[in-house]
């Protein structure tokens, strides 16, 4: 769609039309194997072939029928991990492995080949923990840990691999017709698109035919899935049954669809698996377009009438069958074996890595609409926050502010002196982020497209010439990201005497990368385009994203992206795209950001307000409190939608967005110090309640309520009209405090909370400490010398540590020059003790812990003293409240940076 078409939309007819995108039964590469495995052809493993080397083990694969050999080889890596590669041992051409996904080589560990039976291979990792035993015929693969099969590969013998082939023309002319490894007698239906698919009008010839693969995965004891964003669905994965699946190709899908499986903008092929006792996952690397099928089979008992009544009972555990699709490549599989959550969040980050660390500001609220028009107009929302006396860290720009669509670009007459611009923003210590999209307008006096075409810097299309697709500048080519001189390229044009206009404040938001290329086949890119490599789109259209780093020196960069792959979460932030101002839509952000969430992407959001459509009123104020409480916050809006800055509602509507946005204003330290744990320790930062009470069957498949870190508990209002919400608590051996009322309960139960239109739910888990900033100010940049509090929340036992990490907000230097402070707070016996976490860590910090609330202390103290380490004692003056059990220390000025204790008797 062009913008003008785009505009006309209007929220009454936004249904996404589903004739534009395609269902699987529409996908040839689905039919295709769907059709081949209903003949139950199997595959054998050549065990006699097996060789081993440092790294790996391998072994051919041979199907019955094709008689055309496979090479697998098995890996371990290191952290409990082990991969699978499948793929042609001589293919025509190389088939696509893709690239820039993996941090580095994983480091592998040597497997031991015990001997199995005849038939069979066992590979072990050495510890004797995990063992890999392969099943000669049909070939099987069972990942075995202390004794238990964890995983079955090929169990349901649905590997499926179409070997390249001569296109069949020119195999006839060669007369070796016999050679072919797909039924022949397929080629002639043409709805089996193997050189050949229609959709619509759109015609995708294959010059590589057919070369999808597929295998499947049981998981044993399995029934809870979750993973494999992004889809507008509930966070644990559903029964697809046989004729449906999840799928992973990204997409424009303006105003998606909730509870459907249809892929949009971004893919990561990863899913996790729970049960009591153990957190497994399965990454599939792969980036060409791929459907996922979930079946889960319940557990059985049966009776086996021929025996006597004791050995009568036989029980079958439960299992989940995961079939994973793919319509190119190779089948590189990488099985996380756990056996925590917090093992399986290491291991992926291991191969993919963690989430950058974000600046400071960018954990603040962002204010965005398409578009804001004019300087004249940022200037006016800039001063409403002000006047309004709400904290905001970055004014966005949208495709409107440049030249007719020319990224890096300004439209002279809009934004007449865009670095005046940033200077006011810059004297308010606040930001500016503005849009570049991928595709680049066709315009012989723009520079920037002539110099990519000049190098040859864009997509091909089969003839060799430069792709041509519509997008928002109208006519455009497509930036080759896939190419690294073009990655270079594209970032030297961020660089501030090249980027016109720019300066040290301004960051970016990188849309429309799917790609979305208007009136194309399913809004995107045809899958015959060419890349750099000569690679087909069709092999790598889910990783196209192309994300760009900026500071390649000192300063942190930000980058808010639409789409992404696996790893994305190492350049930036994702949010989910153009949602509609609808409840239903506020309430599966939720699911939505946990997945993200839990496939490395910690640093994500959704639009506040909802994209699409005018937000009633107090779905507004709902969609802020809920935003608040998520990790990317931004606000944004379409342009045919009523201006909706948080004071144009009424002066108590106001008052309502403010305090949400102070309230995450105050909690800045705990999420600063939450995103450093992500980056260093692969944990994520808004959290299912699973990962966090494991043990607890109740919350595995709870989505309307989460964890932040593991201190806070929220639970969004998202219903209109509430009056009331039901929140569960976790952990019978737990104790939770509502952060407001200061009211508590015991854990393992279901409470209903009153909620007015200024609640917001949360509660702070007992035996945790929180740290937060006691004022609030106009942004970020205006709090780094405010005080902090400490909120404890006392466990059952009257314990709780938490922790608190520092630095400049802003630079590398936390981690060239261990720059940064990492605090920890314990408090036990009576004694708040703050002393170091990380002792490397140094950072000159002058804030001083200004209050402190002890909760869930039963009994009023007789006096508090402070000591400081220079062994000096200090009274301190304190209020207690019989009534919630809560101690208050205020006026306190201890120093966050030295070691202290305060003394409660
Ligand atoms: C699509 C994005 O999803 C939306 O956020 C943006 O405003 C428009 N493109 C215009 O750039």
């Amino acid at each position: 769609m062009e913008a003008a078409e785009k505009e006309e939309i209007s929220v009454e007819d936004e249904a996404v039309d589903k004739n534009i995108f395609r269902d699987c039964n529409k996908i040839a590469f689905y039919r295709r194997q769907k059709q081949w495995l209903s003949k139950k052809s199997t595959y054998q493993a050549l065990l006699d072939s097996v060789t081993t080397d440092e790294d790996s083990t391998r072994f051919q694969i041979i199907n019955e029928a094709s008689k055309v050999t496979l090479l697998a080889e098995i890996y371990g890596i290191e952290g409990n991990i082990f991969r699978l590669k499948i793929n042609e041992e001589t293919p025509l051409k190389p088939r696509f492995e893709v690239p820039d996904v993996l941090t580095s080589k994983p480091s592998t560990v040597r497997l031991i080949s015990c001997s199995g039976d005849t038939g069979s291979l066992i590979l072990a990792d050495g510890k004797g923990g995990l063992k890999c035993h392969i099943t000669a015929n049909p070939f099987k693969v069972d990942l075995v840990s202390e004794e238990e099969v964890v995983i079955s590969i090929n169990s349901l013998g649905q590997l499926y691999f179409e070997h390249l082939q001569i296109l069949h023309k020119q195999r006839a002319a060669k007369e070796n017709e016999e050679a072919a490894s797909v039924d022949t007698s397929q080629e002639n239906q043409e709805d089996l698109g193997l050189w050949e698919e229609k959709f619509g009008k759109f015609v995708d010839i294959k010059a590589n035919g057919p070369s999808s693969i597929g295998l499947d995965f049981s998981l044993h004891g399995f029934e809870h899935l979750y993973g494999i964003p992004q889809h507008a669905e509930s966070h644990q994965l559903k029964n697809t049954g046989d004729e449906d699946a999840y799928r992973l190709y990204n997409l424009d899908v303006y105003g998606y669809q909730i509870f459907d499986k249809m892929g949009i903008y971004g893919s990561v092929p990863y899913l996790l698996a729970h049960k009591l006792g153990r957190t497994i996952g399965i990454f599939w690397l792969n980036a060409s377009e791929t459907l996922v099928e979930i079946n889960t089979e319940p557990a059985v008992e049966y009776t086996l009438s021929q025996m006597g009544p004791v050995a009568a009972k036989q029980k079958v555990r439960s299992r989940t069958h995961v079939h994973w699709m793919s319509e190119s490549g190779i089948i590189d599989v990488f099985l996380l074996t756990g056996p925590t959550p917090s093992d399986v969040f290491r291991q992926y980050s291991h191969l993919t890595g963690t989430q950058a660390m974000p600046p400071l500001f960018s954990l603040g609220y962002h204010q965005c609409r398409w578009n804001y028009e004019d300087e004249q107009d940022v200037k006016a929302v800039d001063t409403g926050f002000d006047e309004h006396d709400i904290p905001y860290d970055a004014m966005w720009l949208d495709i409107e502010h440049t030249e007719g669509k020319r990224y890096f670009t300004w439209d002279k007459k809009r934004f007449p002196n865009p670095k005046r611009m940033q200077e006011l923003l810059r004297s308010k210590k606040r930001k500016l982020v503005v849009i570049s999209d991928p595709h680049i307008k066709i315009d012989p006096d723009y520079s920037v497209y002539v110099k990519a075409k000049d190098q040859g810097f864009f997509v091909k299309n089969q003839e060799g010439e430069d792709f041509e697709g519509v997008c928002w500048p109208g006519l455009s080519s497509y930036l080759d990201f896939t190419n690294p001189k073009v990655r270079e390229w594209y970032s030297s044009l961020f660089a501030f005497p090249v980027y016109q206009g720019s300066t040290d404040i301004l960051f970016l938001w990188n849309d429309m990368n799917e790609p979305s290329v208007f009136r194309g086949p399913e809004q995107t890119m045809q899958k015959n385009a060419i890349h750099h490599g000569n690679w087909e789109h069709r092999e790598l259209h889910n990783i196209y994203e192309g994300l760009i780093q900026r500071s390649k020196g000192k300063e942190r960069p930000f980058v808010l992206t639409r789409s992404f792959f696996a790893g994305s979460q190492k350049y930036g932030a994702v949010w989910t795209g153009d949602n509609t101002a609808e409840w239903s839509y506020l309430k599966i952000s939720i699911p939505m950001l946990l997945t993200l969430s839990i496939t490395g992407i910690s640093f994500c959001g959704a639009d506040v307000g909802g994209f699409i459509g005018n937000p009633e009123t107090e779905l507004l104020v709902r969609w802020y409190q809920a935003g608040a409480y998520q990790p990317f916050f931004r606000g944004h809006a379409t342009m045919n939608t009523k201006r909706r800055e948080p004071w144009l509602f009424g002066k108590e509507h106001t008052r309502l967005i403010r305090e949400a946005i102070r309230e995450r204003y105050g909690l800045l330290p705990y999420w600063y110090s939450l995103f450093y744990y992500a980056h260093v320790a692969s944990q994520p930062v808004m959290r299912p309640l699973w990962v966090e009470f494991p043990d607890e069957l109740k919350t595995f498949d709870m989505e309307d309520e989460y964890m932040l870190g593991s201190a806070l508990l929220v639970h969004p209002v998202t219903e209109p009209k509430a009056t009331t919400v039901d929140v569960f608590l976790p952990g019978s051996n737990e104790v939770w405090y509502d952060c407001k009322t200061f009211a508590h309960w015991e854990g393992g139960c279901t409470v209903k909370i009153p909620v007015a239109l200024d609640t917001i739910p949360v509660f702070q888990r007992g035996g945790s400490v929180v740290p937060i900033k006691t004022t609030v100010g106009k942004s970020t940049g205006w709090m780094t010398e405010s005080s902090y509090g400490l909120r404890v929340a006392l466990s059952t036992k009257g314990s709780s540590v938490g922790e608190l990490y520092l630095d400049d907000g802003h630079s590398f230097q936390y981690l060239h020059q261990k720059q940064f402070l990492h605090r920890k707070f314990s408090f036990c016996s009576s004694v708040l003790i703050n002393s170091s976490a990380d002792q490397r860590g140094h950072y000159p910090s002058k804030c001083v812990v200004e209050q402190i609330l002890v909760l869930g202390l039963r009994k009023e103290p007789s006096f508090v003293t402070t000591h400081s380490s220079d062994g000096k004692d200090q009274p301190v003056a304190f209020t207690y409240c019989a009534k919630t059990s809560s101690l208050t220390l205020e006026k306190l000025s201890l120093n966050i940076a030295t070691d202290w204790e305060v003394h409660i008797i």
